[in-house]
């Protein structure tokens, strides 16, 4: 087999002291996928460096800003500039970084949520277009591959006609007025023009959504809203209650909280068809349960037997060594070098190549519009636009 290069990636934020940014960079580096060779980690100046440092990064590589940072690349010959820019920043630089990456013809994959409303979700839906580039979105979770094994069997039917999607994501580390004593993640989480429409809307619901969508294989039609800030002063939303609609008759509920004191990262999804039906939770995220309405329950885990395909390319232990976020994160990153590469090695290792992109940023950054307006309103129903 040929020699294969790993893909050369650049990271916007994830400077020292940042939480996602050192995920993502273990996450891509897990497979020999791709290698970090340059990035804009910070706005000062001193972390920046720093950054750099700690990374073994050649300093000509650290760049002030992603302006710097995609002008340099671009101008380096073919092979040796970067094929990609993660973005790990705020909510806010989403948008106008992801479009200026894209039309500087890089490959993106970005943080979730996509954007601060649709109407930025759709100018990077239109830029990956243009752009002819990929753009993948860090919804974590679907990543996992229990989560893939769940989708894979409620598409083949194993349910029979889905009628209840339940979901709920509930953490509890924003009880406090954290927001206002110094957490740098708290506080631009809390502040409308860097984090968006949503507060824990848009950090955690978003997630949920998605989950719900992929995982079910249909859509939202109509949603019931109520938006709460419990901490006082708190500028956005931190806790979530929805019912939902779904094409075909299926009924939900999606529940987002920051403020369940105590919890910890309580992502959980249930779905039942006719049949029976699944409970996934992330926090045991190596077991997946069914239960039926004719026979007893099975447990199906990580690497055990009767794995669909697409599950088995997102599996890297045997059965009973625990696989987790950073494989989940990893298996994006791992798509989207097959992805890029055009079905070559990676592909050939059984890397099924999925992975979220702009249709389910630009979905959940409607389900946050039709939320907030939904809330605000006396309307019981409100439609997703697009
Ligand atoms: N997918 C997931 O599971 C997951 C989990 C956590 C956070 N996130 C998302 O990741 C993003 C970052 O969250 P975080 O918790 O790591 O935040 P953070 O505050 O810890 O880190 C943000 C980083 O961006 C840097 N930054 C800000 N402006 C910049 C600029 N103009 N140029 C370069 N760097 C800049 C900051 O210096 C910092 O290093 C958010 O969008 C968040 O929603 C996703």
């Amino acid at each position: 087999m040929a020699r294969v290069e790993p893909l050369k990636l650049g990271m916007i934020g994830g400077g020292e002291g940042a939480f996602i940014g050192a995920v993502h960079r273990m996450a891509a580096g897990i497979d020999g996928d791709w290698r970090l060779v340059a990035g804009a980690f910070s706005t000062d100046a001193g972390r920046n460096t720093r950054t750099g440092d700690l990374l073994g990064l050649d300093a000509g590589r650290v760049y002030g800003s992603i302006d710097e940072l995609l002008s340099a690349e671009r101008a380096l010959p073919e092979g040796e500039r970067i094929d990609a820019v993660a973005i790990v920043t705020p909510n806010h630089l989403h948008a106008p970084m992801s479009i200026a990456a894209l039309d500087a013809g890089f490959h993106v994959i970005c943080e979730k949520p996509m954007s601060l409303n649709l109407e930025e979700a759709q100018a990077i839906a239109a830029a990956a277009e243009r752009s002819g580039r990929h753009y993948a979105l860090a919804f974590t979770y679907s990543g996992y591959p229990l989560v893939e094994e769940a989708r894979a069997r409620v598409a083949r039917g194993d349910f029979g006609a889905i009628r209840l999607v339940q979901v709920e994501y509930s953490q509890g580390w924003l009880s406090s007025a954290l927001d206002r004593e110094g957490n740098r993640q708290a506080e631009w989480r809390t502040d409308p023009a860097r984090a968006g429409l949503g507060g824990c809307l848009g950090d955690i619901g978003t997630h949920a959504f998605q989950l719900a969508e992929h995982v079910s294989g249909l859509q939202v039609e109509s949603l019931c809203a109520d938006l709460t800030t419990h901490v006082p002063g708190r500028r956005l939303d931190d806790d979530v209650s929805v019912l939902l609609r779904f094409a075909g008759g299926a009924r939900g509920v999606l529940k987002a909280t920051q403020v369940a004191a105590g919890d910890e990262n309580g992502l959980r999804l249930r779905i039942h068809g006719e049949k029976g039906g699944l409970d996934w939770a992330q926090m045991e995220p190596n077991t997946l349960t069914l239960r039926w309405l004719d026979r007893p329950a099975e447990l199906v885990r990580t690497g055990g037997p009767g794995m669909a395909e697409t599950t088995l390319g997102r599996i890297r232990t045997p059965a009973g060594h625990p696989e987790g976020y950073i494989e989940a994160f990893a298996n994006i990153y791992r798509s989207v070098a097959a992805t890029i590469r055009g079905g070559d090695t990676v592909a050939a290792r059984g890397a099924a190549a999925w992975f979220p992109g702009t249709a389910d940023g630009v979905r959940t950054m409607a389900f946050v519009e039709a939320v907030v307006a939904n809330a605000a309103s006396d309307q019981k129903w409100s439609g997703l636009a697009g």
